[in-house]
């Protein structure tokens, strides 16, 4: 539904995948707590619909994915409104209790609270300007979205450190993908990005949904296990694909050299 104000929900792909879109263009898509609230609110309702199969969320206008949080609405938080009001931060639970791949599709800057917003999604593709970076620092405060614990994953120690503490030397599209943050570029401009990312999306759209959900569950896992528990956890996701009607269906169709159709069962 679009009772929404500050980002766009539409659905493609015969309902399989969901597109919401950060629709404040005027301010480069910055992260107000209404969007952030309305991002939450339709990632839930889209991981509830049980059509929908994979999710992409990118940036409205040429520009930006998203240029951080609002710093007009932040300026005059106070340290008890911001702990207690819990300032930006209740949305961890949004993206990694979605068990709905999530695709971002990054198109210009994505700063701050938008590169920990990127950081969140399960995939990135980086369209050709893209520009991510954690520039907190400049403004007198620290990554406050996970972008302390998510860059030095991505990228590594020291250049997570020298961005995070330097607020400077962003990364862009191709570095971003030589280090792992972002997996392919997309050249050819924001038609093409969001282009790539429905067929990425349209390619996991087709496969067995509890399948999907499994493995990015078991993905996700490495980055609060250790190895042997991450690989028990593993283990156990994929003894159950085989309760599943799917594998049966995957397994045969493969034998009988045909095409799977897959159920979600
Ligand atoms: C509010 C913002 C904004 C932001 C841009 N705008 N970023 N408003 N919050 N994060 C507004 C500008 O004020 C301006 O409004 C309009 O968007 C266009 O931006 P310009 O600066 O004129 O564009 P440009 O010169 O092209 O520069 C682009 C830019 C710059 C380099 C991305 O906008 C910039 O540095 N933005 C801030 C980036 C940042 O510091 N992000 C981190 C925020 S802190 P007007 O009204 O003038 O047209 C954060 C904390 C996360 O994210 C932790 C959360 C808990």
């Amino acid at each position: 539904s679009n009772l929404y104000e500050t980002i766009l929900a539409e659905i493609v792909d015969d309902g399989r995948v969901g597109i919401i879109t950060i629709n404040r263009p005027e301010v480069l898509n910055a992260l107000s707590t209404q969007v952030m609230d309305e991002l939450a609110d339709v990632l839930q309702e889209l991981d509830a619909d049980p059509r929908v199969k994979a999710i992409i969320l990118t940036g409205s206008g040429k520009k930006a994915f998203a240029a951080g949080a609002d710093i007009k609405e932040m300026r005059d938080q106070e340290f008890v409104t911001a702990y207690l009001g819990r300032l930006l931060s209740g949305y961890e639970r949004a993206t990694s209790e979605c068990r709905t791949p999530i695709i971002a599709a990054v198109n210009g800057y994505a700063l701050g609270g938008g590169c920990e917003l990127a950081m969140m999604c399960d995939i990135i593709l980086a369209g050709e300007n893209a520009v991510f970076g954690q520039p907190e620092t400049n403004l007198g405060v620290i990554p406050g979205m996970g972008g302390t614990q998510r860059l030095i994953r991505a990228v590594g120690k020291s250049r997570a450190m020298e961005m995070i503490l330097s607020g400077a030397h962003f990364i862009d599209a191709e570095e971003a993908v030589s280090r792992g943050l972002a997996s392919r570029v997309i050249t050819g401009g924001p038609e093409k990005l969001i282009e790539a990312a429905i067929d990425l999306a349209k390619q996991i759209a087709r496969l067995s949904g509890p399948v999907v959900a499994m493995a990015k569950e078991a993905v996700n896992s490495a980055n609060d296990l250790g190895l042997s528990e991450g690989v028990k956890k593993e283990n156990l996701f994929f003894s159950a694909c085989f309760g599943l009607y799917d594998q049966k269906e995957g397994m045969s169709a493969f034998l009988e050299k045909r095409k799977a159709r897959f159920e979600n069962r």
